[in-house]
């Protein structure tokens, strides 16, 4: 699946970048293109790169893993 069209970088390739070393944005940019463009993608490389560092890479109000340990009950 493409992550950046403008660059017709993919999923895998995004995830390659990251797992040899891009730990922001601008460095998954520099090492495949993606998000140098028109910018568009680049949420979605960041949602990328925060499952690799072990989160979901989501916003969720809810989310224990972003809340912390006070909310880990929590639903909805
Ligand atoms: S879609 Fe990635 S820079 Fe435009």
């Amino acid at each position: 699946m493409y992550v950046c069209i403008c660059k017709a970088v993919t999923d895998r390739v995004v995830d390659q970048a990251i797992e040899a070393g891009a730990a922001s944005v601008g460095a998954v940019g520099e090492a495949t293109g993606a998000g140098t463009d028109c910018g568009c993608c680049q949420n979605a490389i960041a949602r990328r790169l925060a499952r690799a560092a072990g989160g979901c890479g989501g916003a969720c109000s809810t989310c224990p893993a972003q809340n912390g340990a006070a909310q880990a009950g929590a639903t909805g």
